[in-house]
Formats: C-alpha cells, sequence, structure tokens
C-alpha cells in the first residue's frame, strides 16, 4: 500500500518558516519519522510543491491509482478552487482524503477560518503539529 503525503506551498520551508507557529522539524524530518513509523510494506510518498497545477496533477494521479491521500494544502487551503475540485474527483471516486493542518487555522487570521477543501474531504485534523499527519494516516491504516 502507498499512502500519498502531499504539501502545498511554503511548506519546503519548514524548520526556518515561523517556527514558533510550525515548529523546528523540516519536512523532510517530518517524512522521515512518518515513514519510519508505518508497518512493513505502507510507503509514505511525501511529496511538496509551491505549483498549484503540480498539485492538482498530484490529485489526479490520486485518483486515477485510487491512493489515498494526505493533503496540507496550506494557503491553497483558504482559495484554490481548482485544487478543491481536482479534491471532489477523490471522493466520487471513493478514494478517502485526510486534510492535515499542523497549526489550529481557527485559532488564527480570520483568513485562515475558511477551507474551500474541507468540504470533499474524508474528514480534517489540525492543531497537533507533525502529529496531524501521523494521526490522518493512522485512521487510513485502521479503514483500508
Ligand atoms: C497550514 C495553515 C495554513 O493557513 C497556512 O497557509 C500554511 C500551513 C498548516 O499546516 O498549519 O501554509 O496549512
Amino acid at each position: 500500500t502507498t499512502i500519498l503525503v502531499l504539501n502545498g506551498p511554503n511548506l519546503g520551508r519548514l524548520g526556518s518558516r515561523e517556527p514558533e507557529v510550525y515548529g523546528a522539524e523540516t519536512l523532510a524530518d517530518i517524512g522521515d519519522r512518518l515513514a519510519a513509523s508505518v508497518p512493513e510494506g505502507v510507503e509514505i510518498d511525501l511529496r511538496q510543491t509551491d505549483d498549484e497545477a503540480e498539485l492538482v496533477r498530484w490529485i489526479h494521479e490520486a485518483v486515477d491509482r485510487r491512493t489515498p491521500v494526505v493533503l496540507n494544502p496550506a494557503a491553497f487551503t483558504h482559495y484554490s478552487y481548482a485544487l478543491r475540485d481536482a479534491a471532489a474527483q477523490l471522493k466520487t471516486a471513493g478514494v478517502p482524503l485526510v486534510e492535515v493542518h499542523l497549526s489550529n487555522p481557527h485559532a488564527r487570521e480570520a483568513f485562515r477560518h475558511t477551507s474551500v477543501i474541507s468540504g470533499v474531504a474524508t474528514g480534517v485534523i489540525a492543531g497537533f503539529g507533525a502529529e496531524s499527519y501521523r494521526l490522518a494516516i493512522d485512521w487510513l491504516l485502521r479503514h483500508p
């Protein structure tokens, strides 16, 4: 089994980006720990892009391959209808999508209170730092 763990803009800057909000770990650190924590035979395919088109293509790939997705859409969360429309195809295909956030967007600026992705996600996990990813993967592994 493969789980796609997709990350949107600026998440490649984790470690140095607003560490008081996002923590001191890099995305590679988070990915390494996730990969080490899953059972044999489960592959964590972690990717990051600042490019909306690339993220949309990766979602299409997940639809076509029926690969479960953990998605941190980062700022695209709040305004990317293109990403939402891609994610809606996962829902149609019955492929699970867990939206994750390191921070709790609801406890932050008003523009972060809206997610255009949540309405087509299976569920949302936010506010637990890197553990948000861990919790999402745990759920996916228990609901194959
Ligand atoms: C984020 C929250 C978003 O509001 C922000 O734009 C990000 C990261 C998070 O993981 O907490 O880039 O998705």
